[in-house]
């Protein structure tokens, strides 16, 4: 729909049912329809979604199913899949969904085969990780690669960062791999420290090869290499990825070791391409393949299902019934599994990135609350830390929670005790404990009301069978597609990120403040001017 959903009448029946449904609790709910545990599931690939722990009922599905589709979202949907230009700001197509396409799909895109350019790709990735990890790729001194440097940030970064995380116990070749991104020197620092640059490869990430923080410490990595084994060593230890030809070959990456992609993917939606070259050095081309044929198991799933048996139309619903008429700010995300502790800073940029806006992709003002806060931590690190707040806190914060039946490896049942808290966790937040079940175990009755446990604070709950790569990819597309939902229903271009760039063009401005032998004249404004001077006095 192309103005302003918040005046549908789907809208309105939606607001309608949530006077209705707001002061009813999921005690309640759960006493008059026991069977709605079973009706409120939904299987997506291996991943089992249970929703019955919403403030919603099914009438509440269908009226939000409404809203998307009064919103447009199958239109939508088939517009990026057919590689459409919604990226309307920057005019171009979306098309992350190709970079997992099997090798016999067909979608031409602008008059590209999109999907031979992808596994060209693919293929150039696989047999350079394949040599670096048959020790064939020898670095300038003749000994193999022992640790991979990825040097990014944002989307460059934060990918292969949480993907090699997560997926460490299938580094099978005895690469280990590191990532550097912050401008901060103790970053770079840090992880040269204990390397050798004799047995170290650098893989410089940028989609535009311009940012400041990724070639600020791609230059000190070269120095620290060049400082160690000479200018001659750079080409068999630095590789690029990167959209940009003209600026790898300007920063002296030989173009033949670098990897591309194209403006249709977003930084966000990257690392499954070329920039995952890290993670697939270290874990292997085919298990990298395994995980793309999880993400696009979601993408069939979000392509073909019918909106209320969706997982990702499902949760974007939920996300935006929760923005916008709950008038709430922030979802926990909370892994139980610590392989995923990355997980929640890697969707902070899909999600955020992506649906912070306050204009409709026409320009136009939004008139609702766009752009859900996320955050987390993995359980059970998190319970001991801000569950309290979760509980017992005035706000209302709906949270995910993600378990896998197996582990890698076990010790022992550490594993099942994991599972019982996300389950126990799940279940006191939604049903907590009354008053009167408290005195009734004999609690003073001064300290009952701290011992309340109020409950009706709603969690979705995602299981799988292990964290596998192929599930990891299930897990990443599911909240692509969750994001891609609640972007259409508000209506906002998700693809684009004006908004990081003013700060980024500021701080290229004030930076020769601080550095300058006579601080300039004129400053951005009153207070930056006083912290500058500041600065300059405690720099000395
Ligand atoms: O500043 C934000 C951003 O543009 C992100 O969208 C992107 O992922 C990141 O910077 C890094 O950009 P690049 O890959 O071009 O270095």
């Amino acid at each position: 729909m192309s103005g302003d959903i918040s005046q549908s009448q789907e809208w309105a029946a939606l607001d309608k049912h949530h006077e209705e449904l707001a002061g009813r609790r999921l005690r309640e709910l759960f006493a008059e329809d026991p069977g709605r545990a079973g009706r409120m599931a939904v299987t997506a690939g291996d991943l089992y979604l249970d929703y019955s722990k919403h403030r919603a009922t099914e009438e509440t599905v269908g009226l939000l199913v409404a809203l998307a589709e009064r919103a447009g979202l199958s239109g939508r949907i088939a517009a990026m899949f057919g590689g459409e230009h919604i990226n309307v700001s920057e005019d171009r197509a979306v098309l992350h969904v190709a970079l997992r396409l099997p090798e016999d799909a067909e979608l031409v895109v602008d008059g590209q085969d999109v999907v031979r350019d992808v596994h060209a790709v693919l293929a150039k990735m696989s047999a350079f990780a394949g040599r670096v990890r048959s020790k064939e790729w020898k670095g300038a001194t003749g000994r193999p690669i022992e640790t991979v440097v990825n040097i990014g940030i944002g989307g460059s970064d934060l990918g292969p960062a949480m993907a090699y995380e997560a997926l460490r116990d299938y580094a099978d070749a005895g690469i280990a791999a590191r990532f550097v991104s912050n401008i901060d020197p103790a970053d770079i620092t840090g992880n040269l420290a204990g390397l050798d640059p004799a047995t170290t490869l650098f893989v410089v990430s940028s989609k535009t090869f311009t940012t400041l923080e990724t070639l600020t410490n791609a230059r000190v990595a070269r120095s620290w290499l060049v400082g160690a084994l000479g200018e001659e060593a750079v080409s068999q230890h630095f590789v690029a990825v990167s959209t940009n030809a003209e600026k790898v070959a300007e920063f002296g990456i030989d173009t033949d070791n670098m990897f591309g992609f194209w403006d249709w993917v977003g930084g966000r939606y990257s690392y499954d391409g070329a920039i995952g070259l890290s993670l697939m050095i270290a874990i292997g081309p085919e298990r990298f393949r395994e995980m793309l044929a999880g993400f696009h198991t979601i993408d069939e799933h979000f392509r073909t299902a019918p909106f209320e048996a969706n997982m990702p139309v499902l949760m974007g619903l939920l996300g935006i019934w929760y923005t916008d008429f709950f008038g709430v700010e922030t979802r926990a995300v909370l892994p139980y599994s610590q392989r995923l502790h990355r997980f929640p800073a890697y969707l902070q940029q899909l999600t955020m990135e992506s649906n912070g806006k306050s204009v409709r992709a026409d320009g136009s003002p939004v008139t609702v609350d766009t752009g859900e806060i996320f955050w987390g931590e993995p359980g059970t690190n998190g319970q001991h830390a801000f569950y309290q707040l979760l509980h017992q806190g005035t706000r209302l914060v709906p949270a995910d929670f993600i378990g896998f039946a197996e582990p890698f490896d076990d010790r022992e049942g550490m594993h099942d005790q994991l599972t019982a808290n996300l389950l126990a966790q799940t279940s006191a937040l939604a049903f907590g404990k009354t008053a009167e079940e408290i005195a009734a175990e004999g609690t003073a009755p001064e300290i009952v009301p701290h011992k309340v446990m109020p409950g009706n604070r709603p969690t979705s709950t995602i299981l799988a069978p292990k964290l596998t790569p192929g599930t990891l990819g299930q897990l990443v597309a599911l909240y692509e597609h969750i994001v891609f939902v609640e972007g259409v229903i508000w209506g906002v271009d998700s693809f684009d990120q004006w908004g990081v760039e003013l700060g980024k063009k500021m701080a290229l401005d004030v930076a020769p403040a601080l550095t300058s032998e006579e601080p300039p004249d004129t400053f951005p404004d009153p207070s930056t001017e006083q912290l500058v001077r500041r600065y300059r006095e405690l720099r000395g």
